[in-house]
């Protein structure tokens, strides 16, 4: 059993400690917002916040996050609103939307540490985070918007 803040929620999951977090949050916390690419931290669709930091849930074991604070798409911001979700809407940066969850736990990590970045800062940032539909462009147009509001949590 182990347990951690999971949403501002305290959870105590029975995933093997060894076994992925995205395991927990997926299977056993019921949270599908947060997806299976790669299972091999190359492509960012399963990345969440610990501790405010983006981590790739698919290679961090879960024993990993013991007594930590983890957050998911669902957990980003209580209505879905927070800036960057709504500036994924304004600019209609998803396509099939798979790596979406990904890109916005990305890029909130990226703007509560930086919260007006270069387009190189950007660039570095994402770059791990795969879209298989090509919708880069309009991720980083979305980012940028949201920065330029100045509102990124
Ligand atoms: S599923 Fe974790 S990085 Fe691809
Ligand atoms: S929107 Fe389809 S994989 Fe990124």
């Amino acid at each position: 059993m182990t347990s951690f803040r999971l949403n501002g929620r305290e959870v105590s999951v029975e995933t093997p400690e060894d076994a992925p977090l995205l395991w927990a949050i997926r299977d056993e916390a019921g949270l599908t917002g947060t997806k299976f690419g790669c299972g091999i931290a190359q492509c960012g669709a399963c990345t969440v916040h610990v501790e405010g930091q983006a981590v790739r849930a698919c290679v961090t074991p879960v024993s990993a996050v013991a007594g930590l604070s983890v957050v998911t798409i669902e957990g980003l911001d209580p209505k879905g609103e927070h800036p960057l979700q709504k500036a994924w809407v304004e600019t209609q940066a998803p396509q099939c939307g798979y790596c979406q969850s990904g890109q916005i736990m990305q890029a909130a990590a990226l703007l509560a540490a930086t919260p007006h970045p270069t387009d190189a800062e950007i660039e570095a940032a994402m770059a791990g985070n795969l879209c298989r539909c090509m919708a880069y462009v309009r991720i980083k147009d979305a980012i940028k918007l949201a920065a330029s509001r100045g509102t990124a949590a």
